[in-house]
């Protein structure tokens, strides 16, 4: 059977993701396309998934200008509801039409609208509703054959459907939590309007998964790069069910590791029966990296060094497949958003591009959202500890020493980051936290310790919130545990003489320092 979808078609809102988040929430599966998708490719589509509905997200232009994306009318035309959201509203009104022009009053933030249709699509809400708006432009005049559903003080046509085809436009965000029964909407969309089977379940997708890596496989053999993050690790343990010790898992130590991070994988996967190889590289990275202070070239240095490390053991081992931990943000952002810009050279395992000739590369989780990996980690039994640890970067702590990394500074970055782990946990914070870590800075400053003049290390402390790692806000951690980390380190470091915390939020600083 194949699982009902809705695709939804990205023209560069920030709020893309969140939509297809929203739509899996209800177990209902979502797949972001390009939003110049052909009818053609939408039938190609359906070989894998049954498509029951289309959702036209936001988009930073006005759907008036000249380059402004626009849609396949072929696209509202196969009969497969489609519900427009911001300018996907905007869009539809104008492609059958409408009038859309510039607000007269622009709309941001928390508005009422009044439903005067309470349709299938508006079902069971208040005559006024409390929504989340952002919009620049407005529809003013609806096409023939369309009718309102609802509207606000400035926005004539807030919401609308064509009486006779199933097409709706949403002028406000139902994906966004402020738009209080913005799940209902929703909701009325994918069972109301799309009549959607809730058939998205993590059990089903583990059986679906190992079916297909053993076709793919066969009797061959596989390799995967594993780096104790939830992604690889579960690609691991997935793959091991697939097809046993025909799969080797390689960890590479590149001696920018957290404390005991080594033994940690190593006893994890042992206890899984997994074909392990652990691989000690650190002098080599380390010599790689001496002198080296710009944050991009490091991070170029330790993606190409660790390749060649994992290359060395791929061409021993003779495998012909790569499995790979790639998830759905991982290939959204680097296949279909046109609109994103480069912040920094990501390095993750997950992501080897190689340059051995691999059969194939497999890439199990390519469908899922971290939040699905976690689930799907859980399923398969892997250690909490594992499941619910926080995000660490490929290049490890290397991106928290700024400046060039010594073996000094690596060790002192290893014991304060073993500090903030520590007193963060036994505070009891962790599970409202998405990471905890400490940094070393490259400025030195002036200290007492004992009797004397102390000229030492700044550490800096990092707490974030955040749910995807796209926006993050410094966590307001209690002073008394910031003072209990703060003594920690300068009293067992001895070449740290001050610490600071970090109260910057993403954006405008990144999460990581480098
Ligand atoms: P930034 O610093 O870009 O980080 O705000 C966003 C999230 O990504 C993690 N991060 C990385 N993860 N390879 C990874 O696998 C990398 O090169 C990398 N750099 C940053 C970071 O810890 C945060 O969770």
């Amino acid at each position: 059977m194949k699982t009902d979808t809705i695709l939804v078609l990205d023209f560069g809102g920030q709020y893309c993701h969140l939509i297809a988040r929203r739509i899996r929430e209800h177990n209902v599966y979502s797949e972001i396309v390009s939003q110049d998708i052909s009818p053609k490719e939408v039938e190609n589509i359906k070989n894998r998934f049954d498509i029951k509905g289309i959702i036209l997200s936001g988009g930073p232009q006005s759907v008036y200008e000249q380059d402004a994306p626009k849609i396949n009318v072929g696209i509202l035309n196969l009969g497969i509801p489609v519900l427009g959201l911001c300018y996907g509203h905007q869009l539809i009104a104008q492609t059958y039409g409408g009038n859309v022009k510039q607000a007269k009053k622009k709309e941001y933030g928390i508005t009422y609208a009044t439903i005067t249709k309470p349709d299938e699509l508006l079902k069971s809400l208040g005559k006024k509703e409390k929504v989340w708006m952002s919009h620049g432009d407005t529809v003013y005049a609806l096409p023939k054959d369309f009718e309102v559903l609802a509207y606000t003080e400035n926005c004539p046509v807030a919401a609308f459907r064509h009486k006779e085809k199933p097409l709706y436009g949403l002028q406000w965000h139902p994906e966004v939590i402020h738009t209080e029964n913005g799940m209902k909407m929703l909701q009325n969309f994918l069972f109301e309007i799309c009549r959607c089977e809730a058939n998205w379940k993590m059990e089903d997708f583990v059986e679906k998964a190992i079916e297909e890596i053993q076709q793919t496989v066969e009797n061959r053999k596989a390799i995967v790069a594993l780096s104790g993050g939830i992604d690889s690790s579960t690609v691991t343990v997935l793959t091991a069910k697939a097809i046993g010790k025909n799969l080797t898992a390689v960890f590479v130590d590149h001696g920018f590791m957290r404390e005991n991070e080594p033994k940690f994988v190593q006893d994890t996967f042992q206890k899984f029966n997994i074909n392990f190889i652990a691989i000690k590289a650190r002098k080599r990275f380390l010599a790689k990296l001496e002198a080296v202070t710009e944050p991009e070239q490091k991070r170029k240095i330790i993606g190409k060094e660790f390749i060649r490390v994992f290359e060395n053991v791929a061409k021993k081992i003779k495998a012909d497949y790569l499995v790979q931990g790639t998830i759905y943000p991982d290939r959204i952002e680097s296949g279909i958003r046109k609109f994103s810009d480069k912040i920094k050279t990501h390095h993750n395992v997950a992501g080897l591009p190689l340059k051995i000739k691999f059969k194939a590369i497999v890439e199990p989780l390519r469908d899922l959202y971290k939040d699905e990996v976690r689930k799907l980690a859980a399923v398969l039994g892997l250690p909490k500890e594992l499941v619910f640890r926080q995000p660490f970067p490929g290049p490890g702590l290397a991106v928290r020493i700024m400046g060039e990394i010594t073996q000094e500074k690596i060790d002192i970055i290893k014991k304060a980051d073993k500090i903030v782990t520590e007193e963060i946990e036994k505070s009891g914070l962790k599970d409202h936290l998405w990471q905890y870590f400490a940094v070393l800075t490259e400025t030195r400053s002036t200290g007492v310790k004992g009797d004397s003049r102390a000229y030492g290390y700044t550490i800096a402390i990092r707490v974030v919130e955040s749910r995807e790692a796209m926006t993050a806000s410094f966590a307001k951690v209690p002073y008394n545990i910031l003072e209990t980390i703060s003594t920690r380190i300068t009293n067992e470091i001895l070449e740290v003489t001050r610490v600071v915390y970090d109260i910057t939020h993403k954006p405008p600083a990144t999460i990581e320092w480098e």
